[in-house]
């Protein structure tokens, strides 16, 4: 019995620090885990606007919902996220979509876009600037960008909806 209870201590205790762990690294890397709203995330699918067989990039992944609501969608989705546990929710989240969906444990940062067709990003104001250098450098011509709440300083919206914001390069 006291085996048993130490055991489970010990998991409660790994699940904590990994939660501390994960919230940590978002605030110190990008924006903290904060899912968009199923609405939100229908607009951004709408704006962008992917056929079936293109690819969503969801940079900061979190849980996986937008990946999963890509798929259902028809396209493939690849989300890359910091947090070793949120991205192992992601991989269970989209385990039904296992042949469209796939989940990159990582930093975004250090994303290889080139096979993005479009991009969706819910992060912080702050780290705008950078995406939109990240975007310049690292997809292609014509890529479609849909960034929930926060603008890209300097670059006019192709079309916005419901606090979605669209561009195109
Ligand atoms: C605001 S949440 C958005 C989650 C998801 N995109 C959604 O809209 O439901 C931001 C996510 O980005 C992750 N994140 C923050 N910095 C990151 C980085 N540099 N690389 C990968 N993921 C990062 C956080 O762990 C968090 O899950």
């Amino acid at each position: 019995m006291i085996i048993l209870s130490t055991i489970l201590l010990a998991i409660l205790a790994i699940l904590i620090l990994v939660l501390i762990y994960s919230f940590i690294v978002g605030i110190i890397f990008g924006a903290p885990y904060l899912p968009t709203m199923n609405d939100q995330r229908q607009t951004a699918l709408e704006l962008l606007d992917l056929k079936p067989g293109q690819t969503l990039f969801d940079l900061g992944c979190g849980d996986g919902r937008m990946l999963k609501a890509a798929a259902q969608k028809g396209l493939n989705a690849v989300g890359y996220e910091l947090s070793p546990l949120l991205a192992f929710l992601a991989w269970i989240n989209n385990w039904h979509y296992r042949r469209q969906v796939e989940v990159r444990w990582g930093n975004y940062w250090r994303a290889d876009l080139t096979d993005a067709d479009g991009i969706y990003v819910f992060l912080l104001t702050k780290y705008m600037v950078k995406f939109d250098g990240l975007v310049k450098s690292k997809a292609k011509k014509g890529v479609k960008v849909a960034s929930y709440t926060f603008k890209i300083p300097g670059k006019k919206p192709a079309a916005q909806a419901n606090a979605v914001h669209l561009y195109k390069y």
